[in-house]
């Protein structure tokens, strides 16, 4: 655990880089530091491994104040990963890595181990490139082995300043994915700083945003999205956060069991009255297995002489969303189909149940958009 106590920074020209910062990331949890260039995120970070001195209040680890600690003593204990990599150019990657277990005097078959094992678990092969120098890595590479690094002697803290900020958008979003998947795993606690809105709600369990040295906000990734605090907050999270919101929520999650279906070999009387009793324009049409075979609409019925006839054939991928979507993902695949619901399938293709605007619309109801609502703007 990591808190801050009424963290102050003052340099001697009197600026406050940080100025009152009161904040606590929980054991396990990734915490955000998001906010403008500028605004304090990296000596927010490195006050917490003493790179950087606190002027006023103090910051505890687990309980004790980072200032009882030697410094050193602090460092090999929390890993960090910096904002622009910092590979050490005239070291190869292996002996990059094992920088602070040399510095805790492990023993060199411990720490090749060690380092073969973490290279692995950031996709990096170490009989490939870890005898390599950085420069003969892509970026994306460097920043893997820079969280690599950081990882080394297995430091339950964890300080992360922009760690795939190198890297083109994709790479940085494989680099995301990656790393969630390693901390599933090993649990650290860290405090990730970034200047990137969806990185941060794609990352953290929580997120602090800092404003000139101040906290503005700390709240879940949907509550920043849902209730921003003030003018600046909703600006930064963007206008688009009711979108964002739906990122966040799993079509499993949101799904309603009930939608208008039939089986394949209804009649066409089964077939009108499934619609009249869901008030539906169109069913989707299901197999035996209940496995989706398509939809029909209600013209298609009147001018058919079979459900079979009328029914319109697709593949379940190209009109239905896995339930392991975002909500984001069946909104888009309803707005490019003309249907009211967007059936959601199971891995084995059964229609399971299926997303509606209006359910959509119910899950980002935000205080913002009820209040322009009641003045009267749509
Ligand atoms: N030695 C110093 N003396 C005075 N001001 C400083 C000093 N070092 C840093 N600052 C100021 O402290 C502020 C916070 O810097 P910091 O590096 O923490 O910002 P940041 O939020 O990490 O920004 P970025 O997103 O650009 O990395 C900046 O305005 C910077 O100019
Ligand atoms: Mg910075």
């Amino acid at each position: 655990m990591i808190e801050f106590k009424e963290v102050i920074k003052e340099y001697p020209n009197g600026f406050r880089a940080v100025d009152g910062l009161t904040l606590t990331a929980r054991h396990g949890e990734i915490c955000v530091l998001i906010g403008p260039s500028g605004c304090g995120k990296t000596t927010a970070l490195r006050m917490v491994n003493r790179l950087i001195d606190v002027t006023r209040g103090e910051i505890l680890i687990d309980g004790q104040p980072n200032d009882e600690f030697e410094p050193e003593v602090l460092r090999r204990q929390i890993g960090y990963a910096i904002q622009q990599i910092g590979l050490l150019p005239h070291m190869t990657i292996r002996d990059n890595v094992a920088i602070v277990p040399r510095l805790l005097d492990w023993d060199e078959s411990r720490i090749r181990q060690r380092v073969d094992l973490l290279l692995d678990m950031v996709g990096i092969d170490p009989s490939i490139h870890g005898d390599k120098y950085p420069r003969q890595l892509s970026g994306g590479q460097q920043q893997r082995v820079g969280v690599a690094r950081a990882l080394g002697a297995d430091p339950p803290i964890m300080l992360m300043d922009e760690p795939f900020g190198a890297v083109d958008p994709i790479t940085r979003a494989i680099l995301q994915e990656e790393f969630l998947q390693i901390q599933q795993e090993v649990g650290k606690t860290i405090l990730f700083v970034t200047h990137d809105i969806d990185e941060a709600i794609y990352m953290g369990d929580r997120i602090a945003l800092l404003r000139a040295g101040r906290l503005v906000q700390y709240d879940s990734p949907d509550d920043l999205l849902a209730m921003p605090r003030d003018d600046f907050a909703r600006e930064f999270v963007g206008a688009d956060r009711s979108l964002k919101r739906l990122h966040l929520i799993s079509v499993k999650d949101s799904m309603m069991q009930s939608v208008p279906c039939c089986e394949h070999d209804a009649t066409l009387e089964e077939a009108r009255a499934c619609l009249e009793r869901h008030h539906s324009e169109s069913a989707f049409v299901v197999d035996a297995d209940g496995i989706l075979l398509g939809w029909v609409e209600k013209a298609a019925l009147e001018a058919s002489q079979s459900l079979s006839a009328a029914m319109q054939r697709a593949p379940a991928a190209s009109i239905a969303v896995p339930e392991d979507a975002t909500a984001r993902e069946a909104l888009s695949v309803l707005l490019s189909h003309s249907f009211d619901v967007t059936p959601v399938i199971d891995a084995d293709g059964v229609l399971t149940g299926g997303v509606s605007i209006q359910r959509l619309q119910d899950l980002v109801e935000v205080p913002g958009i009820h209040a322009a609502g009641r003045d009267g703007r749509p």
